[in-house]
């Protein structure tokens, strides 16, 4: 079995207490690999190696960074089989999903790549006799904590904005799945990245995790996860004025008029649920219906769903026990609350595999309509009114994505601009594009991944007021 150390200075760097965890496949005995069980030692050795190696990264010139970003792209591509592989193997997704994933993480370096000339500030007019611009600097040192979800694709789309603006990283992947970051920080050192910009750090969430965000030097921290960790994360980030950029998860409504393309609406809201299981951050698991529509909408979803979706070939395992548990208990609160299980609501097959399932007649105040299941599992409610359907869609805590299927154009854009959610997919659920700026309202987080806003997050703007 593989053993990976942590990987700092461009190096494999041996834990300081020598103690390592296991990696298994989910829901079987068969380990995956052996990963460093970081403490607040190997956090600092990893910080100290970024910062020593800010300033040359920062005064690179950003044409050079920018190749070496595409190199990375590239070298991501060339070992493209074996980070699916293991990918799979670590997640337990289906083979078919992890190649796109991978290449979705390549994406993010050539695009962040692709910028590296844009201008890196504005002139400020200010009359004569004084000259005005702006600078948009690095913080430094950036932490990365990433989730088990999409592990490769989701760190690729953090490190590749933050070191394109000039600043150097420290990763901390969940500690289930941290291989393909591991192999990524490698990749990077071969792609020509310098020592010391790019260092992973693996470990529990309350040992690395903790640490990192704590630590002194660090000056800027991009966390995707639960909501319960980016409050812990706030705390201490409150402490230290910390930057924060978090990615908390949702309840993403997607809303079905009466005059939309049924069809592509059906197959469009079925993957927007089932996808990964359902342990996606912009999942649509909050089904809206219009009234006129809402039996015939709903048998048709059902009837499509067992055509569609393969539980074990579709998506696979949920990826954790804990994951898979959660995901059982909402079977048990759905019942409590009332809804009616219209299919699925049980685990399928060995081990962590569970029927996609639709509740239907919920209300918005029920738990399974309001808290997040990260499994697919959806749940359909009714609307009467344009505006009904908007008020719904807004009484969440959580606003990450939201969608709508409607052939009215001026109701598209009507809609959308009063929906309370970071990104919002007309006819059609188009979550994952790496061009798009991307994150939540409410408690789904803040700050922005993605696009061309994510390279901003990661500056600072400096304003520089000269007399002449
Ligand atoms: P989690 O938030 O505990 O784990 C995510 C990452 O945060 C991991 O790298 C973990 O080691 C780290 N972490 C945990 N506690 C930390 C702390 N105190 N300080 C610093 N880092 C910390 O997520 P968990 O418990 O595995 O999943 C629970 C729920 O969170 C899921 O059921 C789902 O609802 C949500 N979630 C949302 C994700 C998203 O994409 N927005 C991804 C994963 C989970
Ligand atoms: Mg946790």
């Amino acid at each position: 079995m593989k053993r990976y150390e942590h990987w700092i200075g461009g190096h494999p760097h041996i834990p300081a207490a020598g103690e390592y965890l296991t990696s298994h496949a989910p829901a079987s005995d068969t380990a995956v690999c052996e990963i460093a069980a970081g403490s607040a030692e190997d956090v600092a050795a990893a910080v100290e190696a970024a910062r020593q190696a800010a300033a040359g990264w920062k005064n690179r010139k950003p044409g050079e960074r920018g190749r070496i970003l595409a190199a990375i792209g590239a070298g991501i591509r060339a070992q493209a089989e074996s980070l699916a592989s293991l990918e799979t193997a670590e997640s337990g997704k289906p083979a078919w999903q992890a190649p796109r994933e991978v290449e979705g993480a390549a994406a993010y370096f050539d695009f962040y790549a692709g910028l590296a000339n844009i201008p890196g500030g504005d002139v400020i007019d200010l009359g004569p006799g004084i000259h005005g611009y702006t600078l948009r600097e690095p913080f430094g040192v950036v932490g990365v904590i990433t989730p088990w979800n999409v592990p490769l694709n989701q760190a690729a789309r953090a490190i590749a904005p933050a070191l394109m603006a000039g600043n150097t990283v420290v990763a901390k992947p969940a500690e289930v799945t941290s291989a393909t970051t591991l192999e990524l920080a490698r990749i990077a050192t071969v792609a020509g990245l310098p020592d010391g910009v790019l260092n992973v750090v693996t470990g529990t969430g309350r040992a690395s995790g903790a640490a990192l965000v704590a630590h002194p030097d660090v000056r800027k921290v991009a966390f995707t996860g639960s909501v319960r960790a980016g409050r812990e994360i706030g705390k201490i980030a409150a402490e230290r004025i910390l930057p924060l950029t978090l990615e908390l998860g949702g309840k993403s409504a997607n809303i079905v008029f009466a005059d939309a393309d049924l069809q592509a609406a059906v197959r469009g809201s079925i993957m927007a649920f089932v996808g990964n299981a359902g342990q996606v951050c912009t999942a649509g698991t909050r089904l809206l219906v219009a009234d006129q529509i809402h039996d015939a909408f709903v048998a048709g979803l059902l009837k499509a769903l067992p055509d569609l979706v393969k539980p074990g070939k579709t998506y696979g395992h949920l990826t954790t026990e804990d994951q898979y548990n959660k995901v059982l208990s909402y079977f048990e609160v759905a019942h409590q609350d009332g809804a009616v299980l219209a299919i699925g609501g049980r685990p399928v097959g060995e081990g962590w595999l569970v029927e996609p399932t639709v509740y239907t007649e919920v209300t918005n105040d029920m738990r399974i309509a309001r808290e997040e299941v990260f499994g697919p599992v959806l749940a359909v409610l009714r609307f009467s009114s344009e505006e009904e359907a908007v008020r719904i869609a807004n009484d969440s805590d959580y606003g990450l994505a939201a969608g709508l299927w409607t052939s009215d154009l001026g109701r598209a854009h009507r809609v959308a601009a009063q929906l309370e959610a970071g990104q919002v997919y007309v006819n059609g659920w188009q979550a994952g594009l790496v061009e798009g700026p991307f994150g939540g309202y409410k408690t789904s987080g803040y700050g922005r991944e993605k696009g061309l806003e994510a390279l901003h997050h990661y500056t600072q703007t400096k304003f520089v007021s000269v007399k002449l």
